[in-house]
Parts: C-alpha cells; sequence; structure tokens
C-alpha cells in the first residue's frame, strides 16, 4: 500500500529517499530547516549534483507525489512514517554529534502530544548514528508518550553519491532494525518494489542495524588504506600496486571493489563514520587497535603524495600547480573532507599557488576558499603556465585527455596522478616525467 511519508532533513540522503519512495506512489513530505533549499525545491531546481535525481523531481512534484517544506509540524501531522536523514557530523573527538536526531526526535514528541488524532507512528533513523541510538530514542517516545504507539526503527542507508538513486533503486540489500512487527511490515511493504529481482532485505535488532552501517564502512575503508599502505612499499620496491590488485582481486574471497589505491578515501561518511565507530566501542571500554590504524594510514597516504611533490617543486615558493579535480569522488559536488584538500593546504602552506578545475564542485571549492585559490573553467585552461599538475578526482573527462594540448598548456610536461588515470609507459612515450601511487615513476631524460 501507499504510505505518508514525512523525511525530515533534505540533503544527500533525505532527498534520494523521499524522491524514490515518492517515485514508487508514496505521498512525501520532505522537511528541511534551510529556507532556500525548500524554495529551489518546489521550484524545480536540485540544491546538488546528482545523477538521475532531476528527473525525479520534476516527476514527483508534477503529479504531487512530493513537496518541501519547512514546517515540521505540517510534515509529522502527515506521516505515518517520518524517515530522519538529519546529518551525524563528527564532534571533536571523533564520536558523532547526534544532537539534530535528538532535538528533532524531541519536536516531534511534542508535536504528537499535542496531535489530538491517535495514529501510530512509525520513526526511522536512516541517518548513521552510533549503535544504541535507536533504542534510546525509542525510550525517549515511550516517556514522552506512554499511552501513544511510537516505534522508532534503524533503518541505514547504503547510498553512494553519484549513483545514489540507481543504489537506493536496486539496493545489493535492505537492512530493517526493528523487533516490531507492524514497524518491519511498513517497512518491507516500502522496500518491495525495490528488491523485486530477489535482492535481500534483512531484519534485526536496531542496534545490529545501526553497527552493520558502521562496519560496512570500516571495511570499506580498511580495504582502501589496505591498499594505501602496500603501495608506499611498492613505491620503495619498484613494484606496481596495480598489478598487485589485480592479482589479489581475482581472488572471489577478496574480490576486486575498493582495492583502489590513490589519495586515500574521504567524503561525508567514510572518514567520520571510521572515527565515530572507535569512539563509540572506547565509550563502552572496548579499545580496537586495526580500526583506529585505518584513518592513520589514510592520513599518511595524503602527506606522502605531498612530499613527493614539495621536493620534486624545490624551491616551491612561487610555484603554480593545476589541480584536477576536487569532488570527494567523482560524480558529486560534495567537498567534504575530499582527498584534495590534503594535497591542497599543505601545498598553499609552502607558498604554492594551486588553480583549480573541477566539473561541478567549484562553486562548494569557491564557498571554502575564496581568493587563496585559484579556478579555471576548464582542465586545459587550468594547466596555462602551470609547473605540475595534480590529479586528485578521478572524474570521466580526465581519463583520455589532449596530451599534446596540455603539454602546450604547461611549463613543463609534469603530473602527479592521485588516482592512477594512466599507464606509467605511455606516459613516457609522450615525453611527461609522471607519478603515480605505488608505481614506479616515469621520467624522461633531461627531466627532474
Ligand atoms: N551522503 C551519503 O552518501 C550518505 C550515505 C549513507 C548515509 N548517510 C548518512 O545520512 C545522514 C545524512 O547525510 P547527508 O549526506 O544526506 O547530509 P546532508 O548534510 O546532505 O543533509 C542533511 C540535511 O538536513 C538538514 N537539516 C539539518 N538540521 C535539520 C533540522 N533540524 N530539521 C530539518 N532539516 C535539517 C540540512 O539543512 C541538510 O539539508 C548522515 O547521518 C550520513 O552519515 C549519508
Amino acid at each position: 500500500m501507499a504510505y505518508r511519508i514525512a523525511v525530515v532533513g533534505s540533503g544527500y540522503v533525505g532527498l534520494v529517499t523521499g524522491l524514490c519512495f515518492a517515485e514508487t506512489g508514496n505521498h512525501v513530505v520532505c522537511v528541511d530547516i534551510d529556507q532556500q533549499k525548500v524554495e529551489q525545491l518546489n521550484r524545480g531546481q536540485l540544491p546538488i549534483y546528482e545523477p538521475g535525481l532531476g528527473v525525479l523531481l520534476e516527476r514527483n512534484l508534477r503529479n504531487g507525489r512530493a513537496r518541501f517544506t519547512t514546517d515540521l509540524a505540517e510534515a509529522v501531522r502527515f506521516g505515518t512514517v517520518v524517515l530522519l536523514c538529519l546529518p551525524t557530523p563528527p564532534q571533536e573527538d571523533g564520536s558523532a554529534d547526534v544532537q539534530h536526531v535528538f532535538a528533532v526526535a524531541e519536536r516531534i514528541a511534542t508535536l504528537l502530544q499535542q496531535d489530538s488524532v491517535h495514529e501510530p507512528r512509525l520513526i526511522v533513523t536512516k541517518s548513521t548514528v552510533p549503535p544504541g541510538t535507536t533504542q534510546r530514542l525509542q525510550a525517549l517516545f515511550a516517556q514522552r508518550l506512554p499511552d501513544r504507539r511510537v516505534v522508532v526503527a534503524s533503518n541505514p542507508e547504503f547510498l553512494r553519491e553519484g549513483t545514489a538513486v540507481e543504489d537506493f533503486m536496486k539496493p545489493e540489500r535492505v537492512i530493517i532494525g526493528t523487533r516490531d512487527a507492524w514497524a518491519e511490515h511498513v517497512l518491507r511493504e516500502l522496500y518491495e518494489p525495490f528488491v523485486r529481482s530477489g535482492n535481500p532485505i534483512y531484519v534485526m535488532d536496531e542496534t545490529s542495524a545501526e553497527l552493520t552501517k558502521y562496519a560496512a564502512n570500516a571495511m570499506l575503508a580498511l580495504r582502501i588504506s589496505f591498499m594505501n599502505e602496500l603501495s608506499a612499499y611498492c613505491e620503495a620496491l619498484g613494484a606496481d600496486i596495480e598489478k598487485v590488485r589485480l592479482g589479489i582481486g581475482s581472488d572471489s574471497r577478496i574480490g576486486k571493489r575498493y582495492l583502489f589505491a590513490g589519495l586515500g578515501y574521504g567524503g561525508s561518511c567514510l572518514p567520520k563514520d571510521v572515527r565515530a565507530l572507535v569512539q563509540s566501542a572506547r565509550s563502552l571500554g572496548v579499545h580496537f587497535r586495526l580500526i583506529p590504524a585505518i584513518e592513520e594510514v589514510n592520513h599518511a597516504q595524503a602527506e606522502r603524495f605531498v612530499g613527493r611533490i614539495l621536493k620534486r617543486l624545490e624551491p616551491v615558493h612561487g610555484r603554480c600547480v593545476a589541480l584536477w579535480g576536487v569532488a570527494f569522488k567523482p560524480n558529486t559536488d560534495d567537498i567534504r573532507e575530499a582527498p584534495a584538500f590534503r594535497v591542497i593546504d599543505p601545498l598553499l602552506h609552502a607558498g604554492v599557488c594551486v588553480r583549480a578545475y573541477d566539473p561541478e564542485a567549484l562553486p562548494n571549492v569557491q564557498r571554502r576558499y575564496g581568493e587563496r585559490l585559484q579556478y579555471a573553467a576548464s582542465m586545459y585552461e587550468c594547466l596555462e603556465g602551470a609547473d605540475a599538475l595534480v590529479i586528485a578526482t578521478e572524474w570521466n573527462e580526465f581519463r583520455n585527455p589532449d596530451f599534446e594540448l596540455m603539454r602546450s598548456r604547461m611549463r613543463q610536461p609534469l603530473i602527479f596522478d592521485g588516482r592512477n588515470l594512466f599507464s606509467p609507459e605511455e606516459m613516457l612515450e609522450r615525453g611527461f616525467e609522471y607519478h603515480s601511487i605505488g608505481r614506479p615513476s616515469a621520467v624522461p631524460s633531461g627531466m627532474a
């Protein structure tokens, strides 16, 4: 059956979730505190770049199944199901800040106390929250509304920015954390259209569901850090991490994905979730050894890369570096904890001028760096007079560039590739000095 759904928080997760549920026939009200964002969305304009989302927005506004508001009260009155898609940013000590989630839960409890219609409500934590949070929220509602049927369930989200709509529409699995039969039934019905091909819906207790999300992100980050740690060794040995990747990835026990050495992971999830997992365990007296090292390796990777750039550019002051890609990964405009920052910041600190190009993220980059960076309107304009090119994000348009044009724009044909886009042998043939991650550098005679 079709449900009335309120989505609280209309960011990457809330917007995708709300519009996908509207697409499958539900009636959805999305709430956000950002008035400008809400007005933009009601006009049919997306505040973020996410492939495939624009069509969903346009269609579901037109057919009246999705609308946007800043009024939480209206949404809570409307929704039988209330999805919390609020930010859970990292605090100073790394733990997840759940204040937005609890503040909204308190307000919902107050609104429900004032509501004369005693309809049952299902509140769902879609935000990534420390294990135990959903049960704490359940206790809050039980205490504030002892006579009402308010169930809180966990339903962590696994979408990836850049392919968020596809991920939501075809999830590899859906995790439902609840021990309540009605909540399970509602969530199963909501997700049924997305798992027609037979992908599983796993139902478990709330806390295991919450931990599943953290465990997944920590495992992905671990794979990246594992390869990055080996890449440093490859560089010292003269071995090739790409060959090692192919060799181990073809073992079905290991698998091919998330084994790319590079500048390290970033974004709004992996870094914060790894830290939050460590802190969450620590708060119960469990001191992980392996998981904290994931982040150490991640930082060391960028430091090592920058060290190589600065050493090669000596004397560095006044040098100009072109930077391709700032978004934390391709196909998004999201720059939260972008690995590119771990290159830009130390370069600026060393007195290097940085000119950045990104196909989608430049408005966000400009908001962060203002006049401290130069900005280019195209990947080739970015190279004008540059002493070196640094590649920080593997956007598709960087994969087959016009190398002749590149050479003609740069002061010298020198590339530091943090994403291993090209083959060192071919770059040598093209006359570039080419440094990448975990592979031997290509240095034409007469350079370096
Ligand atoms: N971005 C991802 O790829 C992803 C994937 C899986 C899980 N998650 C998790 O989902 C949660 C949301 O992430 P996101 O990337 O969508 O965040 P986001 O910052 O893009 O969106 C959060 C939205 O909530 C709004 N908001 C803040 N306080 C509010 C309030 N009191 N009332 C209403 N709206 C409010 C903000 O204005 C913003 O639009 C986080 O816990 C994150 O870890 C994110």
